[in-house]
């Protein structure tokens, strides 16, 4: 039996209406009154005159309200209201009982999950039975909205997470497409700079693959020497730049193919700063600026353009000098024939300490850094001491 009606007090109603009641009890008039009593707090009712007939109520439609009447040994409320945990885990559980005996031993009975209220229902008591649910249902719907807002707070937590995750996968599409045009505009200035000394070695056949080369022994010999990881890529990148200076040099001195003659040398010997001066003004050639500037000092200060000694020249410039004396030596040039391997390492031998960085010439000639190209040498007929620029060596 379904008894539905709505309360009579806004209280009530508010409260109670999303609730629904299961009464069981033997006898159908208490069980009317009792239906009475609760549908007048805004609940809806079902009511079971048998254990069995209750807990296939609960089953269907589950409840929130459990009153079980206590009249053995017709119906044991203690044990159905036990038994309505499993379909009802949630619900306030109460015992009416019609003597005051058995309420005593009720009190004593084991709770489980679900609390098990005691009343006597004797008619000064049908308040007391009325306000226990009253206050029950204003805990139901407390623990209601406390899971409505949970909900809420999760929902929007979850929103918050989603737009989050969004953000980070368009901050990361950014980035990524920031540093591929960074790269490719890395890569086109580079490629720029490249093709401006390949245009200066291509003026000069004899120079030919010069400065390829001249980076590869540097950058070998660096790692040799053990030179910084982080600055190897820049320092390759200077090693193959460091004559771009000579595109302020006249083509008469430049491509002369005989010896220079002392004015000759004098303009040929301004490419290092010629370079330096086209270096500090690209942004992208600031790393290699001493590769460019101080690859022509010597160890013993006779160089220059700063007439820097020893340590004093950075040490990516004392790299340089050593790959570009060693590749110049041991290639055809218009003024001179190329050296056998072991009479460059002869003449980096006899330099080191004067011309060279002597542990650098140790570190070249041990790791035999000078057979990096040695296919790639022409034949050589006429050893001859000569240094970089072809002038005989002491
Ligand atoms: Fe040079």
């Amino acid at each position: 039996m379904v008894v539905r009606q709505r309360a009579t007090t806004g209280y009530s109603r508010s409260v109670s209406r999303r609730f629904r009641a299961l009464i069981a009890h033997p006898d159908s008039d208490a069980l009317g009154e009792l239906a009475g009593m609760l549908s007048g707090l805004g609940l809806t009712v079902e009511t079971a005159t048998t254990e069995a007939q209750a807990m296939q109520l609960l089953r269907s439609h589950g409840a929130n309200v459990v009153v079980a009447g206590h009249a053995l040994p017709l119906f044991d409320a203690v044990r159905f209201l036990e038994a309505s945990i499993a379909s009802a885990p949630e619900a306030l559980r109460i015992a009416l009982v019609s003597d005051p005996a058995d309420a005593v031993e009720l009190d004593y009975r084991p709770v489980q999950a679900g609390t098990i209220m005691r009343l006597v229902a004797q008619a000064s008591e049908r308040s007391r039975l009325l306000a226990l649910v009253g206050e029950g249902l204003k805990l139901l719907a407390l623990v209601e909205q406390q899971r409505d807002l949970v909900r809420k707070i999760t929902a929007e937590h979850q929103k918050l997470q989603r737009r989050e995750t969004l953000l980070d996968v368009v901050v990361r599409e950014r980035t990524k497409e920031l540093e591929e045009s960074y790269l490719q505009l890395k890569a086109a200035n580079r490629q720029a700079l490249f093709g401006l000394a390949e245009a200066i070695e291509a003026k000069d056949p004899y120079t030919k693959g010069h400065c390829g080369r001249v980076a590869g022994y540097s950058l070998v010999l660096a790692q040799a020497a053990g030179y910084p990881e982080a600055g190897l890529e820049a320092l390759e990148f200077g090693a193959f730049l460091h004559d771009i200076g000579k595109i302020g040099i006249r083509d008469a001195v430049l491509l002369k193919p005989a010896a220079l003659d002392d004015t000759e040398w004098s303009h040929m010997r301004e490419h290092p700063v010629k370079g330096y001066e086209i270096a500090s003004k690209i942004e992208m050639l600031r790393p290699i600026i001493s590769a460019v500037r101080n690859h022509h000092e010597r160890w013993d200060g006779g160089g220059y353009p700063d007439r820097l000694a020893g340590t004093q020249i950075p040490v990516a410039a004392r790299i340089v000098a050593i790959a570009d004396a060693y590749d110049a030596m041991a290639t055809d040039r218009p003024y001179k024939a190329a050296l056998p391997a072991d009479e460059c390492e002869a003449v980096l031998r006899r330099q080191a300490g004067k011309m060279f960085d002597p542990d650098l010439v140790e570190v070249f000639i041990t790791h035999d850094i000078g057979s990096l190209y040695r296919d790639e040498y022409d034949g050589y007929d006429a050893p001859e001491d000569t240094d970089v620029n072809g002038k005989p060596v002491d």
